[in-house]
């Protein structure tokens, strides 16, 4: 009689610990198709600018007040990774171990529009955090000006002169 409920008992452990694995397995199989559609969220869009944004001209003039604008919110905003002189070195950079184009070759941002670096720095791109609300579109053109400045050497943004 001992040895009946002894094994009984066996057989209930057993029950239980099996009905604990079904129901585990049941989650996990619940969780999956979440743990999925997670994945596929993430999986990153191609990165396309559209061709109207890419065209659009820059309305904003590369005076002499539009491009200190812009270097004191490069300063601010875009230095710590592509670097006070737009050389891609910034402190940022290197801790993320980012390979970055130096701005102040000509040769760098030739066959980019205005309008390409615009959206790149509204959305962001890739490891680039967006600029987004933080700006107003004058302020991104400034900046756009800005970087621009830095591989004219006929007209070397150095000598503006910051406002305030
Ligand atoms: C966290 C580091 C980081 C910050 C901060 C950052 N960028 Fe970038 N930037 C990148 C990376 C990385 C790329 C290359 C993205 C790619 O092609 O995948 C890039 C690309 C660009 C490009 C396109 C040309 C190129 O070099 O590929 C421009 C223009 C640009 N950044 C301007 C800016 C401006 C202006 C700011 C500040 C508002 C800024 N970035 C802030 C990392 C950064």
């Amino acid at each position: 009689m001992r040895k009946t409920i002894a094994i009984l008992s066996i057989l209930a452990l057993f029950g239980i610990s099996g009905g604990a694995q079904q129901t585990d397995k049941t989650a996990q199989q619940a969780a999956k198709p979440a743990a999925q559609a997670g994945k596929a969220a993430s999986t990153p869009v191609p990165f396309v600018i559209p061709p109207e944004v890419a065209k659009e001209p820059n309305p904003v003039k590369p005076t002499a007040a539009s491009i200190a604008e812009g270097k004191q919110m490069y300063g601010y905003d875009c230095a710590m990774c592509h670097g006070a002189n737009g050389n891609g070195k910034g402190d940022l950079a290197a801790d993320m171990k980012l390979t970055l184009k130096d701005f102040r070759d000509a040769a760098t941002l030739k066959d980019m529009t205005d309008g390409e670096m615009f959206y790149i720095i509204q959305k962001g791109k890739g490891d680039m955090p967006s600029e987004g609300d933080r700006q107003k579109p004058d302020g991104i053109w400034n900046m756009v000006n800005y970087i621009r400045s830095l591989s004219k050497k006929a007209q070397p943004a150095a000598k503006v002169k910051l406002a305030g």
